[in-house]
């Protein structure tokens, strides 16, 4: 048995509380390995529900917010990249408007469970730690 506050691989890893994800509101962002390089995810809620991406435009490699956890256009319709626009369905994060072409962005699966958000990793994008309990320090005694 897992004790209380310690992730299984069957409960994913958890981000956020849920309630401070408000209906297009700002949204939460963390840190990733995306084929084992730094990336940044987002949470954001749309329509009630959670909808979760790598932070990076089709267009240029780039992170999208406009102000830290900021993803939405001024209608609260749209993903928008800040640096040239372009435009995505935050339903399932596909391009939309803009130089984004056809594509969409890469997503995440999250759930809401006892009033948490989790995300859960897949092959390609891993927390940026090896699952587990941290190791045991090695660090000296201060002086
Ligand atoms: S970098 Fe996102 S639209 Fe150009």
């Amino acid at each position: 048995m897992t004790a209380p506050g310690t992730p299984s691989a069957d409960d994913g890893e958890r981000l956020v509380a849920s309630a401070s994800l408000q209906e297009s509101g700002t949204a939460f962002v963390w840190d990733v390995l995306e084929f084992g390089r730094p990336a940044r995810a987002f949470v954001l809620r749309f329509q009630g529900a959670l909808r979760a991406y790598v932070n990076r435009c089709l267009h240029v490699p780039t992170e999208m917010d406009w102000q830290p956890g900021e993803f939405l256009d001024s209608d609260k319709r749209f993903i928008i990249c800040s640096i040239h626009g372009a435009s995505y369905e935050p339903a399932d994060g596909r391009c939309v408007g803009g130089p984004c072409g056809r594509g969409r962005l890469t997503a995440i699966r999250v759930v809401e469970r006892a009033g948490e958000v989790y995300w859960y990793p897949s092959r390609d994008i891993r927390p940026p730690r090896p699952a587990g309990p941290a190791p045991a320090s090695s660090a000296t005694s201060p002086p």
